[in-house]
């Protein structure tokens, strides 16, 4: 029995077998308890020999199992440590980094610009006023001018914003409680109309509006700083003309075009072979709307010009569908990526 238990115990291979093993040569019911048992059977002066033969192989296994488990626990750990290991040699899998959306490239593009101009950063909540979207932009109740921009309301007094004109007057009305000057403010941000959605047209947009009020402002002022703004966006060949336009809160008011950047001004079809391309509305600061936030128009004149970041980046990028902006098709997206 004891060679045979030997044997076992030194070729088993875990610790499972291991344990069956104790309990079969061990336990209650195993060989040595059988031999044990038929000790009764021997003449009474051989028992106290026998039994001390049988304890002794007792003891001698029990101490060959607990060997064996040592080494066995220790085996077992090494296959662990060797199963876990980390090659480091390997190649690792790069995560994808996400970029920039194409719109939010424009809008930083002509913040950078501005800033650098000395302009500052204007924002207002897109949930406006009527008094500031309509009312203190020269639009009164039921003008009919209200209709250039169909106006999602929430009720009768508040709107989701058609224009960032909204963000400009109430910086013209925080200005004026100082009577601060020069004021200088760039509102970028989203707005939204009642349009039908198509290639051209999306009832969420953006646009990006600036706002010159100071002593002697002109319109040079304002054709210098959007000749700047067309050359730095378009190239540094690029000019720009304007043509007699209408808004209720610019006097005189214009409209922007700029040369094309696609055919030089020659004509080809992205300007429709005229060689222009409008990309924004702009004027004098209308007195009333100077008036209406606090501001003396005999003391002070201002310019605003608002240009839409989407028309933009269309342009730049040469993109034909809107759409594409909103839809967030990631193949569409990553095309703007300047991480990789
Ligand atoms: N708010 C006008 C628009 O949404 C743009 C504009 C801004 C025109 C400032 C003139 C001056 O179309």
């Amino acid at each position: 029995i004891r060679e045979e238990a030997l044997n076992k115990i030194a070729s088993c291979k875990d610790m499972n077998e291991l344990q069956s093993l104790r309990v079969l040569y061990l336990g209650k019911k195993g060989p040595i308890q059988e031999v044990m048992k038929s000790m009764k059977d021997l003449p009474k002066e051989e028992r106290p020999a026998f039994g001390q033969q049988v304890n002794e192989v007792k003891s001698q296994l029990a101490q060959v199992i607990e060997d064996r488990k040592a080494v066995l626990e220790v085996e077992e750990m090494n296959k662990k440590i060797e199963s876990e290991k980390i090659d480091i040699t390997l190649d690792g899998q790069k995560p994808t980094l996400g970029n920039i959306h194409p719109l939010m490239l424009v809008q930083q593009e002509m913040e950078d610009l501005f800033i650098g101009l000395g302009y500052e950063i204007g924002e207002g909540p897109e949930v406006e006023q009527d008094l500031y979207n309509f009312e203190r932009a020269n639009i009164p109740k039921d003008h009919p001018a209200r209709d250039m921009q169909d106006t999602f309301y929430i009720n009768a007094e508040e709107l989701m914003r058609t224009h960032t004109t909204a963000v400009q007057m109430r910086e013209l009305e925080a200005g004026a409680k100082e009577q601060k000057l020069p004021i200088k403010v760039i509102c970028p941000g989203k707005v939204y109309r009642r349009d039908d959605d198509d290639a051209t047209h999306s009832h969420q947009f953006m646009q990006c509006e600036g706002l010159v009020v100071d002593k002697n402002i002109t319109l040079s002022d304002l054709k210098g700083t959007l000749l700047f703004l067309a050359k730095k966006m378009f190239g540094e060949n690029r000019t720009i003309r304007f043509r007699p336009s209408y808004f209720q809160f610019t006097e005189p008011s214009v409209e922007v075009d700029v040369s094309c950047h696609v055919c030089g001004g020659k004509g080809c079809p992205v300007c429709k072979g005229t060689g222009w391309i409008e990309i924004l509305g702009a004027g004098m600061v209308h007195p009333n709307v100077l008036r209406m936030a606090g501001y003396d128009p005999d003391e002070l004149s201002g310019f605003a010009f608002g240009i839409g970041i989407e028309r933009v980046a269309m342009l730049k990028y040469g993109i034909t569908d809107i759409r594409d902006f909103y839809t967030n098709d990631i193949r569409f997206l990553k095309t703007f990526n300047r991480f990789e």
